[in-house]
């Protein structure tokens, strides 16, 4: 599932590439197989979690499954029915992409969403793989319109250091299970291999566009505030993205070995992702000269 995401983009593709044969799932297949480039012999089929003839239909036949979903107050009910049909159309595995600190009592309310998918998932009876991935790299693409317009990086997250990881190795790490039994059901926490705070994020952004990018602190009541009325998030996302923050504050963040553990090599680097990616950071001339 979530084969249009960063995560299930690149399962897809490394699964292929292995000689793998795997089904592509989304709620708009034919925007799906547009979006795949040289990947065209995949098996892309429609499954929507608010359909379950659609999950049935998506499953049948499968053996294992990936399985992750955008954020959203229905998530808990949209997993928990995707595991129910999963099981009942003979799945044996399924490999979660949850998040860290996915506990009943965590402070993050996404996290305490995740825990209870997570506890679905441990009474199902079915063999289970469950990922928690810090800060995926690809989601820092989402602040390129202060960057490339304002110079600025906005947070709520002092000097504190951030556990960074590419989805693309999260994916490496998902495919491993799906396919090394001595992987298949575990637990595993995953990071890159070094933290970055925004202010280290900003000089790097810096150095690499030959330009000044700064960071901006705001108390955590004004960064949510401003995520509404500026960026118009609905009030849980601004809460779920103000909450990791102040996290990450009051429970500094530590990389592990789980992914050179895993995969026997380094995890991918923030240096190299930001590089990749530099000129999607830079400011659009034609949309400044309008
Ligand atoms: N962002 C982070 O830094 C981070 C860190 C740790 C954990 N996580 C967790 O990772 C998970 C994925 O997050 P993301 O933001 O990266 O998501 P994403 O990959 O952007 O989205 C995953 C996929 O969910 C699919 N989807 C949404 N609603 C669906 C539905 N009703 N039925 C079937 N498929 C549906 C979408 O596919 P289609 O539109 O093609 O249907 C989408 O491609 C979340 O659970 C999040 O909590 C995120």
């Amino acid at each position: 599932m979530g084969a249009a995401g960063a995560t299930g983009n690149a399962l897809v593709h490394r699964l292929t590439t292995a000689g793998i044969h795997c089904r592509a799932l989304s709620r708009d297949p034919d925007r799906l197989r547009a979006n795949m480039n040289a990947v065209n012999t995949v098996d892309v089929r429609y499954a929507d979690a608010t359909d379950p003839a659609s999950l049935r239909a998506a499953f049948e036949g499968a053996s294992q499954l990936f399985l992750t979903m955008t954020n959203s107050p229905a998530q808990i009910e949209l997993e928990t029915r995707v595991i129910a049909i999963a099981a009942e159309s003979g799945i044996a595995h399924i490999v979660k992409l949850s998040a860290p600190t996915a506990r009943e009592d965590s402070p993050v309310a996404i996290a305490r969403w995740h825990h209870a998918i997570e506890e679905t998932l441990r009474n199902s009876g079915l063999e289970h793989t469950i990922l928690r991935p810090y800060a995926f790299m690809q989601k820092l693409l989402l602040l390129t319109p202060q960057i490339a317009e304002r110079g600025v990086i906005v947070g709520t997250m002092g000097a504190a250091a951030c556990n960074y990881i590419d989805c693309r190795d999260i994916a490496d790490v998902a495919a491993a299970a799906l396919t090394r039994s001595e992987i298949a059901g575990g637990t595993y926490t995953l990071t890159g291999s070094a933290t970055y705070s925004y202010p280290r994020l900003a000089a790097l952004l810096s150095r690499l566009l030959d330009t000044h990018v700064r960071y901006v602190d705001l108390p955590p009541a004004e960064f949510r505030a401003q995520l509404i009325e500026r960026s118009g998030f609905p009030g849980w996302l601004a809460d779920h993205i103000t909450e990791i923050q102040q996290l990450a504050v009051a429970y500094p963040e530590h990389p592990n070995d789980t992914v050179a553990h895993i995969l026997g090599r380094a995890p991918r680097s923030l240096e190299s992702f930001l590089a990749e990616h530099v000129n999607t950071f830079r400011p659009n001339v034609s949309r400044i000269l309008q």
